[in-house]
C-alpha cells in the first residue's frame, strides 16, 4: 500500500524525469543549431531515455493503485554559453537526480515501503551510469575544447549513439 506522502513523491519524480527529457531536448536542439549533429544526436537519444525513465514511475504508480498526476513541467533553459556549458548543466543535472532517488529509497525504507524499495533499485543502478556517461562527456570536450577538429571528432563519435526501447515487460 502506497502511503500518500510516497505517492506525492514518486509524482514529482515522475515531472522531474520529464523535465530531464524536456532539457535534454533544448540541449539537442542547442547542439543542432551549432551544426552540431552528432551532439544533438546524444542528447536527443538521452531526453528519449528519460521519456522512460518518466514512463516507469507513471506504470509503478498505477500498479500499486496511486495515481500518476500529470502536473506541470518546468521550461528548461534554451540556450547555452558554450558546449563544455550544455554538458556541465547535463552533469549538474544527473547529480540532482541521483540525490532524489536516494532521497526517496530512505522514504521508502522509513516506511517499510519494501516495494517501492525495489522498483528504486533500477533508478540507482540507472545513475551510476547516467552520471558516468555525463561526466565521460564534460571530460572529453574539456579535452579538445579549443581545436575545432577534436569538437568535430567528438561529434563524429557521439553521431553513433542509438536509442535501445526497453523490452516490453513480460505479462504476468
Ligand atoms: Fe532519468
Ligand atoms: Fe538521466
Amino acid at each position: 500500500m502506497l502511503s500518500k506522502k510516497m505517492e506525492k513523491a514518486l509524482n514529482d519524480q515522475m515531472v522531474f524525469e520529464l523535465y530531464s527529457g524536456y532539457i535534454y531536448l533544448s540541449i539537442s536542439s542547442w547542439f543542432k543549431t551549432q551544426e552540431l549533429p552528432g551532439f544533438a544526436n546524444w542528447f536527443r537519444v538521452q531526453a528519449q531515455e528519460e521519456l522512460v525513465h518518466g514512463m516507469k514511475f507513471f506504470d509503478y504508480l498505477l500498479e500499486v493503485g496511486g495515481h500518476a498526476k500529470t502536473g506541470a513541467i518546468q521550461e528548461p533553459p534554451l540556450t547555452f554559453k558554450s558546449i563544455r556549458a550544455a554538458c556541465e548543466l547535463s552533469l549538474e543535472h544527473e547529480r540532482i537526480v541521483t540525490s532524489n532517488i536516494n532521497k526517496l529509497v530512505t522514504m521508502a525504507r522509513k516506511e517499510d515501503d519494501h516495494a517501492t524499495d525495489n522498483f528504486l533499485q533500477w533508478f540507482i543502478t540507472e545513475q551510476i551510469e547516467e552520471e558516468a556517461n555525463a561526466t565521460a562527456n564534460v571530460a572529453r570536450v574539456k579535452m579538445v575544447e579549443n581545436d575545432g577538429r577534436g569538437i568535430l571528432m567528438l561529434d563524429a563519435e557521439m553521431a553513433k549513439r542509438v536509442f535501445v526501447p526497453p523490452a516490453a515487460p513480460a505479462e504476468a
